[in-house]
């Protein structure tokens, strides 16, 4: 499934990302999701679809729109996406990685529970992809799409905002084909991070490296990828094949 990859990780953590003191959630996080801090990462810090509406979700969504093509080129290269495939895009926001899933010649279904962001969606996908390129209303913990529908799932910048990963993952595996791939990209961040709210640091990934194992993955992986001036952790996995 890896191309691109600059470094591929287990369960372990590189050492030197495990040395920075107080990594560990937003105390108030926790307590604002509601989650048991047993069953899930520490990765949990902005729950909630309500950004993503009115005037503000317009300019999330013109904003996510420009500049995102090296994101997507990287999500679609590790994925693997070729001809063929059926890309499921949870929390596709304004659909800059949909576009990019059927330029390779997928079908590309956005899940996006914002009304707002499924029109921008639907505005930025050019007539020639249109007929490649869908949205439909649902959210991570309900998708609306059948049982072994696609060969690969992916959550760009979405899961930091899943309200119940643990359904979600349960769904994610679903709506996956067996032996298809799974990426949770998300932002990194060094503990205590300005950006912590929206990104994941390397030991939050690796609990979700646990959690994507609990919910009945295989291959689970996290990785760390150089872009421009961030890095993306990626975590990818695949629903066993039989
Ligand atoms: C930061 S945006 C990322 C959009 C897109 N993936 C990108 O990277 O350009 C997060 C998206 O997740 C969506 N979202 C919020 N809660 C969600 C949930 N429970 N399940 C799926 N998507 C959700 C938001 O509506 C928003 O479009």
């Amino acid at each position: 499934m890896g191309q691109g990859r600059e470094a591929e990780h287990g369960h372990r953590a590189h050492p030197g990302d495990r040395a920075h003191p107080g990594d560990r959630a937003h105390p108030g996080d926790q307590a604002q999701l509601g989650h048991k801090a047993s069953s899930g990462p520490r990765a949990h810090f902005h729950p909630g679809r309500g950004d993503f509406e009115g005037v503000l979700g317009l300019l999330a969504g013109l904003t996510m729109s420009f500049g995102r093509g090296r994101s997507a080129r990287l999500a679609a290269e590790l994925a693997g996406v070729r001809v063929g495939d059926r890309v499921v895009d949870v929390g596709c926001g304004p659909g800059r990685f949909l576009r990019e899933a059927a330029e390779r010649g997928a079908e590309a279904v956005g899940v996006e529970p914002s009304g707002q962001m499924r029109r921008i969606a639907g505005w930025r996908t050019p007539g020639a992809l249109s007929g490649r390129v869908r949205v439909v209303d649902g959210t991570a913990e309900r998708i609306p799409l059948g049982d072994g529908s696609a060969t690969v799932v992916w959550a760009v910048a979405s899961f930091h905002h899943w309200s119940d990963p643990e359904a979600g993952l349960a769904e994610v595996h679903r709506v996956l084909q067996p032996g298809g791939r799974l990426l949770i990209a998300e932002r990194l961040t060094r503990p205590g991070g300005w950006f912590r709210h929206h990104a994941l640091t390397w030991e939050q990934g690796q609990d979700l490296v646990a959690q994507v194992e609990r919910a009945g993955f295989s291959d689970v992986t996290a990785g760390r990828h150089p872009l421009g001036r961030v890095q993306v952790l990626a975590v990818q996995a695949r629903r066993p094949a039989n």
